[in-house]
């Protein structure tokens, strides 16, 4: 299969704001938004949602109903900044602080981060693939999840030029891996792209956005928030510390739980390789990206744990809400 996969459109408004939004990104009629057209407050969460999903959508691979200089849209900028402040105030509410530990930064910060992963709390839709989960479910799965990994670690690659040295260096070694080591066809990415097509599923960039609920776009939005921000960069490394640290184990069970149903082997695949490949990538994000970010400067800590908290969080509350929805079919 060829990597160039056709370029996304525009979503599907989910309420006055995302209509308005899409509108003046698609056909940017000055008269109309001179009169505060773009100054309404979102219908719902999902309506705030969508519309900062699109809006980021722009600093990636854009749209091919909406021109390429709509990214640095002032009007569209201040819609940005708006639901942006809405999404960080959401997400810093429902983090508890940073947890105590013994010592402080070091080694002590790394043991104390491994452990508290290790100890967090959440349901595990993993475990109910690898055991339980129909064909239906797994594919339902792969379409929710294929809004990112189609995207597979691009958040974190706008931080790259915010680091200092030692930091910067690790990342790139993580990156690098994502991105294939320099093989276009081993691109994390491209690896799950072959995987949807194998599986019978689109494997174009936001070709599920659609049916995506709230709460996965509100994950990619908070990794794009963190992204793009140099003063989250904390945050950032923190939520990618976190991923990493509860990916392999879990990849493990996903590849299981596809095998006990014979799926195929490409999407089998690219479960399989992060088994590996995420165990040394918690190690590099925890060890050569946060200990030294907080060695530089200490301040950022507690963004690293906030973005850590908001990665395991988000996951655990989707995961709830998939689980009741599978338990309850
Ligand atoms: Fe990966
Ligand atoms: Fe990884």
């Amino acid at each position: 299969m060829s990597m160039t996969t056709a370029r996304a459109r525009l979503p599907k408004p989910r309420g006055t704001l995302s209509e308005r939004v899409f509108q003046a990104a698609r056909e940017p009629a000055q008269e109309a938004r001179s009169t505060g057209y773009l100054d309404v407050e979102p219908d719902s969460a999902d309506d705030a949602a969508i519309t900062l999903w699109a809006l980021y959508e722009l600093s990636y691979r854009g749209f091919e109903d909406v021109d390429d200089a709509a990214e640095w849209d002032l009007d569209l900028l201040r819609v940005r900044r708006r639901l942006e402040a809405d999404l960080e105030a959401q997400l810093r509410a429902r983090w508890p602080g940073v947890p105590a530990y013994d010592g402080d930064g070091g080694a002590a910060f790394e043991e104390a981060f491994f452990r508290w992963v290790e100890e967090f709390e959440g349901p595990s839709l993993s475990r109910f693939v690898q055991r339980q989960a129909t064909t239906e479910q797994v594919l339902d799965l792969l379409r929710l999840k294929s809004v990112y990994h189609l995207k597979e670690s691009d958040p974190a690659a706008f931080v790259v030029p915010r680091l200092e040295v030692e930091a910067r260096a690790g990342l790139m070694e993580l990156q690098y891996d994502e991105y294939g080591g320099g093989r276009p066809d081993r691109l994390h990415a491209g690896l799950f792209a072959r995987g949807m097509a194998a599986v019978g599923l689109r494997p174009d960039e936001g070709a599920y956005v659609d049916e995506a609920p709230t709460l996965v776009l509100e994950q990619n939005n908070a990794m794009s928030l963190f992204g793009l921000h140099r003063r989250l960069r904390g945050a950032a490394m923190g939520h990618l510390a976190a991923f990493e640290a509860t990916s392999s184990l879990p990849c493990r069970r996903m590849a299981q739980g596809m095998e006990r149903l014979g799926m195929a082997a490409e999407m089998i695949d690219y479960y399989t390789e992060h088994v590996e490949a995420d165990a040394v990538h918690e190690q590099l994000a925890v060890r050569n990206i946060c200990a030294p970010m907080i060695a530089v400067d200490p301040a950022v800590e507690a963004d690293i744990w906030f973005g850590a908290f908001t990665c395991l969080d988000q996951e655990a509350r989707l995961a709830g809400q998939l689980l009741e929805q599978w338990e309850a079919a």
